[in-house]
């Protein structure tokens, strides 16, 4: 058994969106979103780099990252820190590109033209709850409460 637990791979694949931080060479922070994150295998996410030149550079000086994926409506997800490298060619890069382009591996078709793929090891993975889950308060409640918020968002946007 790898360090994702089912729920985590759940909630990563339903999603489609993680927020990667990497480490800049003056050690400031970068955070950027990547709708392709998903999970890849027991121990992995992987996302398509398709418009990522900071946090590619950075991986390349410091392979530390830190992706977190959260359920706007429940307002819960995970975070998953570890280290990740750049796949541009070789069988794993066919592998991933393929599983992209045809929804292998429960991954979401993507026929974006990605110029290699980020794969992270996940070393740590927690948990991350709002501590708007006062004592009482129910995922449902929550589900509620942000799902009518976000309808009447959609609808004045609109
Ligand atoms: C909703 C959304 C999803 C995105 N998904 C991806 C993605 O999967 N892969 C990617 O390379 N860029 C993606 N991007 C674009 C990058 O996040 C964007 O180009 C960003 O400025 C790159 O910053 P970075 O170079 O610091 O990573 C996405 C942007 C948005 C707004």
């Amino acid at each position: 058994m790898g360090i994702l637990t089912e729920d985590m791979k759940q909630v990563v694949r339903q999603q489609r969106m993680g927020f990667i931080a990497t480490v800049c060479p003056d050690g400031s922070p970068n955070l950027s979103p990547k709708g392709t994150a998903t999970v890849w295998d027991d121990d992995h996410l992987v996302f398509a780099n398709l418009d990522s030149p900071g946090t590619i550079e950075n991986l390349g000086h410091n392979p530390a990252c830190e992706i977190n994926v959260i359920d706007a409506f429940i307002r819960k997800g995970y975070r998953f820190k570890g280290t990740a490298e750049l796949i541009t060619n070789g069988a794993l890069f066919e592998e991933i590109k393929d599983a992209y382009s045809t929804g292998g591996r429960s991954i979401q078709k993507s026929n974006l033209p990605a110029k290699g793929y980020v794969l992270m090891t996940v070393t740590k993975a927690a948990p991350l709850a709002s501590p708007g889950y006062t004592p009482g308060k129910t995922e449902t409640q929550m589900r509620e409460e942000w799902t009518g918020y976000w309808a009447a968002v959609q609808e004045s946007n609109s």
